[in-house]
């Protein structure tokens, strides 16, 4: 579970919170929409759609509701899958969607499907994420890593040397024998404006949570501390992208 809070810059005391702290967002971190159109050509009537790292289901859910496919969500946080459940019933997609509590690299190692399309929203960094969808996307397919990328030209930048900006994302994806047939930066307006929101209601969240468990109030603290931080790096040096990536053949 040390990952799960790492992953939305909590501390392992918050995990029982976390549900309750993400109250009322149902991406944590991702756009939906965009997601789905991106991907609305790659995926043929019937096909099948992996969401590795589903949270509560935000982006498979929308997969769901706008395409004709089947779709698979994981994710190492059972009460985010709960909320994933809950929303593809209420949305009318249940029958089409299916909820897998288990750690990525587990469930990598151990699945013996090939997607059409998987992805890999907001985890873990594209020389990991592609590799590990690569395993899952049956050649000829496509996968989706939405990752933050570097802006070279940005007087930041030389903080984040290890962090691929365009060119070194394109040679970790062409070195596994794959290619990048769409990368787009999210626009900073874009992301000042949903960062904004998120943070308000984090904000919120955290007041109310505080109050309800005062052992756990500078914890709750630090955490939103470092929701702002992280927010002022994505309209900074640091820009959140989408790869959408066509598989190669098998090597
Ligand atoms: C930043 S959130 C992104 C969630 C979702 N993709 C979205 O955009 O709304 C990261 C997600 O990764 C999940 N996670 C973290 N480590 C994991 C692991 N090792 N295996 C499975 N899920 C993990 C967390 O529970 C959380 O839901």
């Amino acid at each position: 579970m040390e990952e799960v809070a790492r992953s939305v810059d909590a501390t392992p005391d918050l995990v029982p919170m976390l549900a309750s702290l993400f109250d009322g967002l149902e991406a944590l971190g991702s756009t939906p929409g965009r997601i789905v159109s991106l991907i609305a050509g790659h995926v043929r009537r019937g096909g099948r759609v992996l969401d590795l790292a589903c949270g509560k289901g935000a982006v498979a859910v929308e997969v769901a509701r706008r395409l004709p496919v089947r779709v698979e969500g994981v994710d190492a946080c059972g009460e985010f899958l709960d909320r994933a459940r809950e929303r593809s019933s209420a949305l009318g997609v249940a029958a089409r969607c299916r909820w897998v509590e288990a750690d990525v690299r587990a469930y990598a190692k151990g699945c013996t499907v090939r997607f059409d399309l998987s992805m890999m929203i907001g985890l873990l960094p594209l020389s990991e994420a592609a590799p590990l969808l690569r395993r899952l996307t049956r050649p000829g397919g496509v996968y989706v890593v939405d990752d933050a990328m570097l802006d070279g030209r940005h007087p930041g930048a030389g903080r984040f040397a290890g962090v691929p900006d365009a060119v070194m994302g394109r040679e970790i994806v062409e070195e596994l024998g794959d290619r990048v047939i769409r990368r787009v930066m999210v626009p900073r307006a874009a992301i000042a404006s949903q960062n904004r929101r998120i943070l308000r209601l984090l904000a919120s969240r955290v007041a109310a949570l505080a109050k309800a468990h005062p052992g756990r109030a500078r914890s709750l603290r630090a955490f939103l501390s470092r929701q702002r931080s992280a927010s002022r790096l994505l309209v900074g040096p640091l820009r959140p992208t989408i790869w959408v990536i066509r598989r190669g053949a098998d090597r």
